[in-house]
């Protein structure tokens, strides 16, 4: 495995993070555990996870943990072979102070997540959503304490834009606080509204970890036109999480097919290959359910998209609109 540099923290991780948003049900604490151990043991250092993570049984407001529970199990014994991420800004409760950004809330909430996850560290500590109601220098500070209390090693971003990026830099440097490392957002060849976005967080050394890369498993070639989705899948599981398909979205996810064919290499790895290609692309959280998925991550690691693809899958998955700039063209 070649590991990379996470933004400009110097820590070095896997292009495969772990995901482990499905951790609980239905990947039960057992096989969660089996896949942690089983993932590290192919070289994969990098794992995600959320103090609001509960699998397919969360709903808004529910009390989280149990993700980070199970992770706490799987790596106690094993804590200083990985980079743990998890983060902070869901609302955990009814109450005004259980969501968010806040000093009150980030402190209570890194002290539990440490608790749930059996370690006196976070190294990559994430800011899951903008939150309004907190201007960004209230959670700079927070964050700021945390890493000089020792609790934290760095922190990231998530669902932020450029522009949020742009000013949690420019406060840090002004303010000398800890600056932004990695920006975790939502990026697949489905969801491409970031893509303009990636070019600046490659020039400020800002690492992007993008999620949901095969757009929660359609970009797998598993889903066939006019069929019942595969049994054990997520459309089978918990359709909600996956998005609807049509025609229109049947062709175009055939013509994927036929593209990765064309490089013959299964869809999957194909996709996976394709996202890690992408400007400032660091490490993939990855979703998954079993070690063989896993595997199938790690082969991409290997996959090579022919250059005279790049511009065909541009026109079946386009980029969105952006402006040509007037002095730059
Ligand atoms: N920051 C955020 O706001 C945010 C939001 C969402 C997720 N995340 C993170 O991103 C991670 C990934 O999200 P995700 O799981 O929704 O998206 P994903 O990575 O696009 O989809 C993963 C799902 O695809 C299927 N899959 C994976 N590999 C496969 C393979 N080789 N062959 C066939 N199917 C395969 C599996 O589902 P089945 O086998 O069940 O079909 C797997 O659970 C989460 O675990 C979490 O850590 C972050």
């Amino acid at each position: 495995m070649e590991y990379r540099t996470l933004g400009s923290s110097g820590l070095q991780v896997s292009p495969i993070c772990l995901g482990t948003m499905t951790f609980g049900t239905p990947v039960a604490e057992p096989e969660a555990i089996r896949l942690v151990h089983e993932s590290i043991d192919l070289g994969i250092n990098f794992i995600d996870t959320a103090n609001s993570y509960e699998g397919y049984d969360r709903v808004v407001g529910s009390s989280g943990g149990v993700a980070e529970k199970i992770l706490g199990n799987a790596l106690h014994d094993r804590r200083d072979r990985v980079v743990l991420a998890t983060k902070v800004c869901s609302p955990l409760g009814p109450g005004p102070q259980d969501r968010g950004l806040s000093a009150a809330h980030i402190t209570r909430e890194l002290d539990r997540s440490l608790e749930n996850l059996r370690t006196d560290y976070l190294d990559l500590y994430i800011i899951h959503w903008p939150d309004r109601l907190t201007p960004l220098e209230t959670m700079l500070e927070a964050m700021d304490r945390a890493v000089r209390q020792g609790k934290v090693r760095c922190f990231g971003s998530s669902n932020h834009t450029a522009a949020q990026l742009c000013e949690m830099l420019w406060i840090a440097d002004v303010r000398r606080l800890m600056k932004v490392v990695a920006s975790q957002i939502p990026y697949s060849m489905l969801t491409r509204h970031f893509h303009n976005d990636l070019e600046f967080c490659a020039a400020h050394d800002i690492s992007v970890t993008p999620y949901q890369s095969l757009q929660g498993g359609l970009l797998t070639g598993k889903y066939k036109r006019g069929a019942a989705p595969p049994a054990g899948s997520r459309a089978a599981e918990k359709p909600e999480w996956v998005a609807t398909t049509d025609d229109a979205l049947h062709d175009r996810l055939e013509a994927l097919g036929e593209l990765a064919k064309e490089a013959g290499v299964p869809v999957v790895q194909y996709v996976l290959a394709w996202t890690l290609d992408q400007p400032a692309m660091t490490s993939l959280v990855y979703g998954t359910k079993r070690i063989e998925q896993v595997r199938d991550a790690i082969a991409a690691l290997e996959v090579k998209i022919p250059e005279a693809h790049h511009e065909r899958i541009d026109e079946l998955f386009p980029r969105p609109w952006r402006q040509a700039d007037p002095i730059r063209g």
